[in-house]
């Protein structure tokens, strides 16, 4: 026989979205669980993304404990660079707001510290193997624990913040993979490196050989990307050869040193079929991939939970179920739109491999209006910043 526990809300996922839901419901006396199979350490590890919109900020700085003010940096622009000429995109003057850089393993160590700090039910080394009785009241989570023993947890709530590849997204859509879906003809070489900043703000360039960003992780550690091909081996291209190339695509100027880290990413998009079934709900990747070039993903997850953080404080309070019915359509909005900025900044700043003279000329002409034009700008500021939360905090 299981073991059993009972909790209020059971979580997939010790990411982003699944802490930061734990640490909302935590600040509103609301119970949960949250297992992952990963460990803690390789949760506060792993380098994923670095941008922050302004209301994922917000979102932090009003739950306390985090550090983005003192060891994040507040970025008001980007760059947008074509022929080796930079074009600035200036938020704060166009919208009013900015973007932090301030990385993904910094906020999960912020929240997982916090969580335990509080005396939270975080378990990691615990495998979710899946969900029964989703349109029942007392949905099940089904899972092997850190000994290899079977486990189950009741709860009124279940919530798939487990990634792309759910557990959880089978027993909400019917199938691991029913949703919408996009592939894009290539993906990004990404390298950390140890080195000082090369610029003051993020820049996106785009250039005959392909696209490249330099971005930042710290005073002393860069991230930077290569448009490349969806099959390219991370550790075919010597140092020299990385940084020829990254200097190449920019127009020179970059400050090199050291490479430690490198990998692909795939580019994907994905919007799950289903976001909610009876008592189980998706959030994070786990609803939705977008690519990366509109710095999208976490700020998504943070923007679902926000919505289903409080659609469970409602049913937590009187039993309401109303705002579960909304949370489909109301996250999906936002999502739809986050879907289609990523996807526009990836068309806009990448060459198709079967790309024509026209393409290409086409492709530029787009950058030209967007960087020449107040109006384009302020769409690209507004987007990349981030839509006001909804419904409104
Ligand atoms: C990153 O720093 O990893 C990063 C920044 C901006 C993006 C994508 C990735 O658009």
């Amino acid at each position: 026989m299981p073991a059993t526990l009972r909790t209020r809300v059971a979580i997939v996922g010790a990411g982003p979205a699944g802490l930061l839901l734990a640490a909302l419901l935590r600040r509103d006396g609301i119970d949960s669980i949250v297992v992952d199979t990963r460990s803690r350490e390789e949760i506060e590890r792993t380098i994923r993304a670095g941008i922050l919109e302004q209301g994922t900020v917000d979102v932090l700085r009003d739950l306390g404990g985090t550090r983005v003010d003192t060891v994040g940096h507040r970025h008001d622009g980007i760059e947008l660079r074509w022929d080796g000429v930079g074009h600035r995109i200036d938020f704060a003057g166009l919208v009013g707001r900015g973007v932090w850089l301030y990385p993904q393993h910094e906020v999960l160590i912020d929240l997982v510290a916090a969580l335990l700090a509080d005396g939270a039910d975080l378990r990691f080394g615990t495998t979710a193997l899946g969900v029964d009785g989703a349109e029942s009241g007392e949905p099940v989570l089904r899972a092997r624990d850190a000994g290899g023993e079977p486990v189950e947890i009741r709860a009124d709530v279940v919530v798939g913040a487990d990634g792309s590849r759910s557990v959880v997204r089978g027993a909400v859509t019917g199938s691991a993979t029913g949703g919408h879906f996009r592939e894009y003809p290539f993906a990004w070489f990404g390298i950390l490196c140890e080195a000082p900043p090369s610029a003051p703000e993020l820049i996106y360039s785009t250039s005959e050989r392909g696209f490249a960003l330099i971005s930042q992780r710290s005073p002393s550690v860069q991230r930077m990307y290569l448009q490349c091909e969806p099959e390219l081996d991370p550790e075919a291209m010597s140092e020299r050869e990385v940084w020829d190339e990254l200097q190449a695509r920019v127009g020179g100027g970059l400050h090199e040193g050291p490479i430690f880290q490198r990998d692909v990413l795939r580019f994907r998009s994905f919007v799950a079929h289903a976001l909610r079934r009876g008592r189980a709900f998706l959030v994070g990747d786990a609803a939705h991939t977008v690519p990366p070039t509109g710095a999208k993903g976490m700020n998504l997850a943070v923007a679902d939970v926000v919505v289903l953080h409080r659609a469970i404080a409602a049913f937590c309070a009187d039993g309401s179920e109303a705002a579960f019915d909304d949370y489909q359509a109301t996250v999906s909005r936002r999502i739809w739109k986050a879907q289609h900025f990523s996807w526009w900044m990836t068309q806009m700043l990448h060459a198709a491999p079967d790309a024509s003279e026209f393409d290409e000329r086409r492709r530029i002409g787009e950058l030209e209006s967007i960087a020449a034009s107040p109006a384009g700008s302020a769409y690209l500021a507004e987007a990349y910043t981030g839509w006001p939360l909804e419904p409104p905090a």
